[in-house]
This record gives C-alpha cells, structure tokens and sequence, in this order.
C-alpha cells in the first residue's frame, strides 16, 4: 500500500519566532549525497540583529563546488541553527527583503531589498537572521525590478562587467572572444560589450540540436559572431578572425575564458599583441596552457579575475557596478538571462530542492536555476 504522506503545516509564529526551512550541508560531497532540508526557528530581531525573508536565489556553479568542498571560499558551518553537528547553508547570491529590525539596526528598515556583501552567507534558505546590516547591500531603488533580477546580478553581470573594463583598454570598435558565451557570464559580457561599442566573438559548445536557435538567441542580445569550439579549433579559424576584424586593423583586445583547455589556447592565438586572456572559470576542467610564442612575441598577458575577492576590496565600487546594472535593466537595455524556475513554498519537498541544485551539473541547460521563494 502507497505510504500517505502527512501534510506539512507551518507553525503559526508566536512571539515573534520565525520559522524557516534551509538546504544544508553538514559535510562537503555531491549535492545529491550532502544536503538535507533542515526546520529551525529565528528569534525576534533584538539589538544590531536583523531577520530577512529570501525572495530569489540563485544555484551558480561555484555553488555547487562549495557544497563539493573544492571552491576557496568556505561557508561557516555552525550550530547556531539548532543542530548539535556544525552545518553550513548553502548558495552564495540572492535577494531577501527585510522583515523586522532591532533597535540598534542603522540604514535598513523593513521592507528593503537586500543583496549580499560577500559570498558564504548561505542563500538557499527561506528565512535568516544576521547579527549585522553590514553583512547587506541594500537595494536602493527597487521599482521596476523583479527579484530573478536583482537576486542574480551581484555575481554574473559584475563579473561581466569587471572584465570588459579592468583589464584590457577597451574603445568602441575593439573586440573581445569568450567562450562559454551563452552562460550567466557570457550573456552579460554580450549586452554590456554591445552597449559600449565593443564587438563581439563568442563561442559556444557544439551541441547535437538547436544550434541556429542558440546562435540567433545570442545574436539578439547583440552577440557580432557566434562560433562553436569545434570552428575555433579548426585550421581556418584565423583566417576568418582576420576577416571579421577587417584584416586584422581592429584588434581582438581581450578573451574572457570560463571553460580552459586546448580551447583557451586556440582563442589566445585569436589575440592581438598586447591582449588579454583573462580565466575567471574552469568548467572544462582542463588546465589552460600558455604557448611560449604567445608570450615572447606577442606579449600576450594571462589574467585571472574572481568577483568574490574583487567585492570585498572594492566595496563602494562593487556597489556602484550593481546600482549601473539594475538602471539598465529598468530601461530595458540588459536583458534577462534564461532562467529555470524552482518554487519554493512552505511544503517544498527536500528532494524537489535538491535535485534542482544536482541538476545545474549537467550541461546544455535551458536556464540557470534559481529558487523563487513562494509561501514560506
Ligand atoms: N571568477 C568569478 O568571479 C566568476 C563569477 C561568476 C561565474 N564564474 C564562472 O563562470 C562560469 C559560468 O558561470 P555562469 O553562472 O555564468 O554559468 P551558467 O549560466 O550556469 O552556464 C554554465 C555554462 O557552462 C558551460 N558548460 C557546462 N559544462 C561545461 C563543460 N564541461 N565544458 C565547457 N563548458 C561547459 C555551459 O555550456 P553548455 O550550454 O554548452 O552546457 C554554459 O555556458 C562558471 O565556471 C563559473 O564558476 C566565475
């Protein structure tokens, strides 16, 4: 006989006590194996405390290799939720509103959007309390944004952004080549580029099916050419950089590079001299290789950027990237990514959550995942 389920019931607050579900891990391993929907209670906000109710947050990639335990940045594993064995939170970004405030609690008020300062703060959660409004960024102006937005744009657009400015010295008519172009990254670097009058070399993996669509999605986000790896890796493909780059008169400036590999070689022999190969992600997981002659005679310069370290040394900046961000998705000049939307109310199963993150390690995906947070 089919095992009745009973219903779940969220407890009534009393005494101002919030209840709150969040997906945990008390030790590193596959999402699938290590994370576990765990039932707490928060106190009422006192002091400096404040009590946030997540509205959006999203499942990155590096979000996965955190709960894996093979990303730098460690989250805090701690009792403070109830537990007896230390557990951590996981999900770095998103966006939660303010629900209540103590009285020592400056600059935010109920009702404010925030966003995280730094990565490790655990995101994947219905509600949480911080001991600090310094842990948040707050939104200043929410109108007109829906929470997918501002709950995605701290890590992949800023990312985006950072590269196309910091790095090489971008004018309008320059070009740049990235690969993993139709990731979070890649479509904000496409529309960012576009608006500042850079153009654009973008290559995708090569996939069985639906690859016009996907070269004609990104054309319509301003995408200049779309290329598969296979095409970069060919014998022609300098030659067709030579002639999109008008004989090699508009220099390839800077690559962006998340995948690596023999890939990230082909697109460093697509630069001008002087240019910028700058790895910000690994997703082949192959090591990138630098060619002697990309070194000693073109003076080719390989970079690294993480937006985790760029935040926190350059915080009013960061601040600064997010608010230029949201203005141009208010006036509809930067364009949502593809999303896969995972709703989570109060009665969410665990394994609706968990296999939701497990899911983000398959490639050719429709959308980035992202909790969208119902009743809870
Ligand atoms: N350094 C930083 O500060 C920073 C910040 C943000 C993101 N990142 C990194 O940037 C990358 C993209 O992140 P995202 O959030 O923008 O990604 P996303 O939207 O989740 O998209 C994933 C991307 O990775 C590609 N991909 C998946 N498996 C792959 C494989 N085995 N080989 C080559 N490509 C593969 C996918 O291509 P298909 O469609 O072909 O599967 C897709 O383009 C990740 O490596 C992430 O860790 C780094």
């Amino acid at each position: 006989m089919a095992s009745v389920k009973a219903p779940q019931t969220r407890a009534i607050s009393a005494y101002g006590y919030e209840q709150a579900k969040a997906l945990t891990f008390a030790k590193y391993g596959e999402p699938a194996d290590v994370l576990r929907l765990h039932t707490h209670s928060i106190s009422p906000a006192h002091s400096t405390n404040l009590t946030v109710r997540f509205l959006a947050s999203p499942i990155n990639p590096a979000d996965i290799n955190q709960v894996q335990g093979i990303y730098p940045s460690k989250p805090a594993f701690t009792t403070s939720l109830g537990t007896t064995e230390p557990i951590a939170v996981g999900g770095n970004e998103g966006v939660a509103e303010v629900i209540s405030t103590g009285s020592g609690v400056k600059g935010l008020q109920k009702g404010d959007w925030v966003i995280m300062k730094s990565p490790g703060f655990g995101t994947w959660r219905t509600h949480a309390q911080s001991a600090s409004a310094d842990n948040f960024l707050r939104i200043e102006n929410k109108e007109g944004l829906t929470p997918h937005q501002v709950g995605t744009v701290s890590v992949n657009p800023c990312t985006a952004y950072r590269m196309l400015k910091d790095f090489a010295d971008m004018n309008a008519g320059d070009w740049f080549i990235q690969n993993g172009a139709n990731s979070g990254v890649g479509r904000a670097a496409i529309q960012l580029g576009k608006l500042w009058g850079y153009k654009s070399i973008n290559v995708v993996r090569a996939r069985d099916s639906g690859m016009e669509e996907l070269k004609a999605d990104l054309k319509g986000v301003g995408a200049d050419v779309v290329v598969t790896d296979e095409e970069v890796q060919s014998k022609e493909f300098m030659a067709r950089v030579n002639e999109w780059t008008n004989g090699g008169r508009e220099h390839v400036k800077l690559g962006l590079n998340c995948v690596g590999g023999k890939l990230a070689t082909s697109m460093a022999k697509a630069l001008s001299s002087e240019g910028h190969l700058v790895t910000y992600g690994a997703m082949s997981k192959q090591p990138v290789q630098l060619p002697a002659p990309l070194l000693i005679f073109k003076n080719i310069h390989f970079d690294g950027f993480w937006v985790s370290k760029w935040s926190d040394s350059n915080p009013v900046q960061k601040k600064e990237t997010v608010n230029h961000v949201l203005n141009l998705i208010r006036e509809g000049k930067f364009k949502d990514v593809p999303m896969q939307e995972v709703k989570w109310d109060w009665n969410t199963e665990q394994e609706t959550l968990v296999d939701a993150v497990s899911g983000t390690l398959q490639g050719f995906r429709k959308g980035k995942g992202i909790f969208v947070f119902g009743e809870t």
